[in-house]
């Protein structure tokens, strides 16, 4: 179940980790809990909305475009965000993020996450470097082998790592629903901290599998593509949002898709990517309020999909 932190303790426990003081706008206005989830592995909360970089971030040395993102990371951490995913597969991203972060100084509040993206097994410890050197970070907090690319030999030199104390988490991704039988296998046999997979209301294969078994295995679960792309916007069009929508606080189609995807038992976060400012204040909505319920969750899959 989802941890819902009081904003007193919540406040606490930031001055406690001197977050505050470097994080304050996150707190300013608001009087709601954000709502976290657990890590399995080690109990570490985070917000439940994330965001991801995926073409969003690709904007090489575009000063215009830069500025244009940095305020969208700098709105994505004032509401409370933190896990903000990579990889070296998104062109300029990496650098971008990076560039960012030292421009608004938001080190602390930052759960950074990228990828290993390279068909040489040997080349993990270089990769990491690469992607440090990149984003301007000692340390990930998580590294992921990007759609299982040479999995096998990465994943054990990231384990080694890992314990060294060069990594905090570890973890594998894929997208699109692809190699679901060989993701589940990797689950069941391997100490992941983390898996990230493609879980939203128009595409569901995970529930079925990979879901439960998350739970089953304590692995924390990253939803990529929470918009499918952005299609799912197309799907609703200008239809209004069911009347009982704002019983749990969603204000907006982005709401109703991010908070469907944060209600289910074992999701950990959700990273939808955007250029936009007012993209992102919508998104980052899915952070505060009510989540759904079971019937509620239902209704939802009812109005998207018909049943
Ligand atoms: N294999 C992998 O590891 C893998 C694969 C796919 C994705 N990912 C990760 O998951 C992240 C998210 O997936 P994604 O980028 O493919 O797709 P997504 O987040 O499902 O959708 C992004 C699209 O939604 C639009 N959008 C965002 N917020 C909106 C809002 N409030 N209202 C209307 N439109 C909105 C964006 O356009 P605007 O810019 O106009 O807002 C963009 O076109 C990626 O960026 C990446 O970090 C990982």
């Amino acid at each position: 179940m989802p941890l819902l932190i009081p904003r007193r303790r919540f406040l606490a426990g930031l001055a406690a980790t001197g977050l505050a003081a470097r994080w304050p706008h996150a707190l300013a206005g608001r009087d709601e809990a954000a709502i976290t989830r657990a890590i399995p592995s080690t109990g570490e909360a985070l917000p439940v909305i994330g965001m991801g970089t995926w073409r969003t971030f690709n904007v090489g040395t575009d000063p215009e475009l830069l500025d244009q993102r940095e305020q969208v990371l700098e709105l994505f951490f004032q509401r409370g965000g933190r896990v903000v995913d990579a990889s070296p597969m998104y062109g300029s991203a990496e650098k971008v993020v990076g560039e960012l972060i030292k421009r608004l100084g938001h080190r602390e509040a930052l759960f950074a996450a990228t990828k290993v993206w390279t068909r040489d097994e040997s080349d993990t410890r270089e990769a990491v470097a690469r992607s440090e050197a990149l984003w301007g970070v000692a340390r990930f907090d998580l590294m992921q082998i990007h759609n299982l690319l040479g999995w096998e030999g990465h994943l054990e030199t990231l384990k080694e790592m890992k314990s060294e104390g060069q990594l905090r988490y570890i973890g594998v991704t894929t997208s699109h629903g692809r190699r679901h039988d060989e993701l589940e296998q990797i689950m069941t046999r391997e100490p992941l901290d983390f898996v990230q997979l493609t879980y939203n209301i128009a595409d569901r294969e995970a529930e079925k599998r990979l879901l439960p078994l998350a739970r089953e295995r304590g692995i924390a679960v990253i939803a990529n593509r929470p918009f499918q792309g952005g299609q799912l916007f197309d799907r609703v069009g200008s239809q209004p949002l069911p009347a009982w929508a704002g019983e749990v606080g969603i204000d907006s189609w982005a709401g109703f898709f991010l908070k469907f995807i944060v209600s289910h038992p074992a999701m950990t976060c959700a990273i939808p990517a955007t250029t936009q400012v007012a993209h992102l204040r919508e998104n980052m909505g899915a952070l505060y309020g009510r989540l759904p319920d079971e019937a509620q969750r239902r209704r939802m899959i009812d109005i998207i999909t018909g049943g």
